[in-house]
């Protein structure tokens, strides 16, 4: 399903025009919508129906509370990376049963508070991680339950920045170190060993990579089966891609099930997944006003409202987002869009046939619903954008636009 299409010459979000939103919430604003969210849930959970994998979205992608309840109440779990994330899960109702916590350098408040909830497992990623979950978890008279994060060195073909399964990256253990750790977690006292996670890259749009990953644990897994008897969940983490451009073929969950169940269905364990970007990447668009055209000899820019601290995907990846006139025009202009932040770097596309807009008019920048508000900042003092989400013919507020009073909230008076 398309979450933006063209109706009488308007893009709507479902039945919604976004000029009708921009109008009533102002811009720079993020759009979502919720039918596409669901519909992106239902088709991963159907593709992959034979295994029944328990699919926890991975909440840093996009954290509003509303996304996250809208994902739970389809029967989502969710992949926590922090303290905060987990407070935010929490917050939306999600069963602990269903919370699984990633991440290289988790705290000791952290690790408490999640042993404390009781939350399915930690995804162990070295072994001090390890012998701190065990220090808390005897400490608390709870139980640390823990899979560990095995790097299968496999390339997923993405951007360097988010291709994590190599053994050059930071994440995870390699297969001779991983038994080592199992080892070492199987003699602390205070933790279960309950599986094997992985996660080998984002934006990933073919099924190889994960299927060679798969086929490269799954020995693995037959040992550890043998070796520790509460050992049952294979998490294979997230990745899953999504069209940026409009001709890129999507990786569709269908052909990806069928590569992975027959190598997943095996093994009798229980399958987690943790899909971010798939889940709600194209539910949400950046609608933004243009305030300036400017040319020199070399360019031209469309100047609009939204930035970098916006969205800083193009900035930070060269990233390519769709970006569609929100009002139809087949005017044309070879240029950039670009934000009103002193850098350079501050653009959302470069030497693009765009359409040609005036002053006044709104853009929409497409593909914005995931890794967007989520990495948004306060620089050059800019207020963040306000969130809403449709359904159907109804929209909400889903976060209210930051106020000049939210920039300076949390700063305190010095007297001397
Ligand atoms: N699981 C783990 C352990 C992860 O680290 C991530 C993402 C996911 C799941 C979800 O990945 P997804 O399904 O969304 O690909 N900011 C970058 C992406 C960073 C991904 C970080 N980890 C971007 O804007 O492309």
């Amino acid at each position: 399903m398309n979450a933006f299409e063209y109706r009488n010459g308007q893009l709507h979000a479902e039945e919604v025009p976004l000029a009708t939103l921009a109008e009533q919430y102002g811009t720079p604003l993020f759009v979502y919508s919720r039918a596409h969210i669901l519909a992106q849930y239902g088709a991963l959970a159907q593709a992959f129906a034979a295994v029944r994998p328990l699919i926890c979205y991975s909440v840093k992608t996009n954290s509003n509370g509303a996304v996250i309840k809208t994902l739970a109440a389809a029967g989502a779990g969710v992949d926590l990376v922090s303290g905060g994330e987990l407070e935010r899960a929490r917050r939306a109702g999600v069963a602990p049963s269903k919370m699984v916590f990633a991440g290289v350098g988790k705290t000791e408040v952290e690790i408490a508070d999640a042993l404390r909830a009781g939350i399915l497992f930690f995804t162990v990623e070295s072994e001090p991680e390890l012998v701190r979950i065990s220090n808390l978890a005897r400490r608390l008279g709870a139980t640390g339950r823990v899979a560990l994060r095995v790097n299968p060195d496999v390339d997923p073909q993405t951007h360097k920045y988010i291709s994590t399964g190599k053994q050059e990256n930071k994440f995870g253990l390699d297969f001779a170190r991983a038994e080592q750790a199992y080892a070492l977690a199987a003699r602390l006292p205070g933790l279960e060993i309950v599986g094997l996670h992985m996660h080998i890259g984002s934006q990933i749009l073919t099924s190889r990579p994960f299927a060679e990953a798969v086929r490269k644990v799954a020995p693995l897994c037959a040992e550890l089966q043998q070796r520790y008897p509460a050992f049952r969940y294979l998490d294979i983490g997230g990745g899953l891609g999504i069209p940026y451009q409009p001709d890129q073929p999507p990786l569709k969950p269908a052909a990806l099930a069928r590569e992975l169940v027959p190598l997943l269905q095996p093994l009798g364990l229980e399958i987690v997944l943790e899909p971010g970007r798939y889940l709600v990447g194209n539910a949400g668009a950046l609608v933004t006003r243009v305030q300036y055209l400017k040319d020199n000899p070399l360019k031209k820019f469309i100047i609009v409202d939204a930035a970098m601290n916006d969205l800083i995907r193009p900035s930070l990846y060269q990233a390519y987002h769709e970006i569609q006139a929100v009002r139809a025009t087949s005017a044309r202009v070879l240029g950039d869009v670009v934000g009103p932040i002193c850098e350079s770097g501050d653009f959302f596309a470069q030497d693009r046939d765009l359409p040609a807009v005036p002053p006044g008019e709104l853009l929409a920048v497409l593909g914005a619903g995931a890794y967007g508000f989520a990495m948004s900042s306060n620089y050059n003092s800019r207020p963040r954008a306000a969130e809403v989400m449709v359904h159907g013919a109804q929209h909400a507020l889903i976060r209210r636009r930051e106020t000049w009073d939210d920039l300076v909230r949390h700063e305190a008076e010095v007297t001397w």
